[in-house]
């Protein structure tokens, strides 16, 4: 076999990976994978967990909140200081809220929306005004949801506190949407834009709760919750050149969970 083969079409050493979300539970994960796949990553949150950082000189750490645009832009001014170029934007960082729907303070409400959506869309705006101006190809990669696609079971969350939100819902189907919209407006600036959608990953710091777990897996297909790593390998996917041609798409992980 042809070894060189595979490790070009997949090649992601040298470069430029921009993240949101870094230190949460994903965003670690990716970054981890791009960092042992060659690239240098300037991994970006809210809020740095230093619990959750990359002890590596290709992984650069600094605080980036995507609902504010002024620090959206500070942070793109940052890698163009030190690279011509930006190869890759993931828009991972999220939140949710989770009181009944019925006791939904609007503040909980708009701050969902303001970071999943507005947030991603702030970051997409300054990418893409940045990549018409720098004359680079580029590639973005947002975080989507099952959620985005199908409505949570509520039977399934007998002891788990985190019952999902329609707003959450309502941002990840945005997301997916927007996803489309841009992939469509940017092809021409030789951007892609896809979106990976998890289904719900199994949270080993925090644990959702047994019988949500047991409940949660009896209804996937595959019979358990995803593991965080398990969304590696179709991000890393979509930010090679194998995926050269994929745009507009969203890539669904979720063991089959949304196939009924
Ligand atoms: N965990 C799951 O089961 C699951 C399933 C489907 C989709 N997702 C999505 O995956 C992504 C990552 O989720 P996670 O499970 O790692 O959650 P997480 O809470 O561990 O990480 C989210 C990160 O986003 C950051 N963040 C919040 N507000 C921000 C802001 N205003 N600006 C910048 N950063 C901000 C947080 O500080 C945190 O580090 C989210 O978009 C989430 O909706 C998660």
């Amino acid at each position: 076999m042809n070894k060189g083969y595979l490790d070009n079409l997949f090649d992601l050493a040298n470069k430029v990976v921009l993240m949101t979300g870094a230190t949460g539970q994903l965003g670690f994960e990716v970054c981890k994978a791009f960092e042992k796949a060659g690239s240098t990553v300037f991994a970006t949150d809210k809020a740095i967990n230093t619990k959750k950082v990359i002890d590596s000189k290709q992984v650069k750490y600094f605080e980036m909140d995507i609902t504010d645009k002024a620090s959206i832009i500070q942070g793109m001014d940052r890698v163009y200081a030190e690279y011509d170029h930006l190869d890759v934007l993931i828009n991972n960082a999220g939140v949710s809220c989770f009181e009944p729907y019925e006791e939904r303070p609007e503040e909980s409400f708009d701050w969902v929306m303001d970071v999943n959506l507005k947030g991603t869309f702030l970051c997409i705006q300054a990418y893409a005004n940045e990549i018409k101006e720098k004359k680079h190809d580029g590639s973005i990669i947002n975080i989507g949801s099952i959620y985005g696609l199908i409505s949570p079971d509520f039977r399934i969350y007998t002891d788990c506190k985190r019952m999902n939100s329609e707003v959450y819902g309502a941002t990840k189907a945005a997301v997916i949407q927007m996803t489309r919209y841009f992939a469509v407006h940017l092809a021409r600036y030789g951007i892609r834009v896809n979106s990976v959608s998890p289904g719900g990953i199994f949270n080993t710091e925090s644990p959702q709760g047994e019988d949500f777990v047991e409940n949660y897996s009896y209804r996937c297909p595959m019979g358990r919750m995803a593991n965080c790593e398990e969304m590696i390998g179709g991000i890393l996917y979509l930010a090679s050149s194998a995926a050269g041609y994929t745009t507009g798409q969203n890539l669904v992980i979720d063991g089959g969970m949304s196939c009924w």
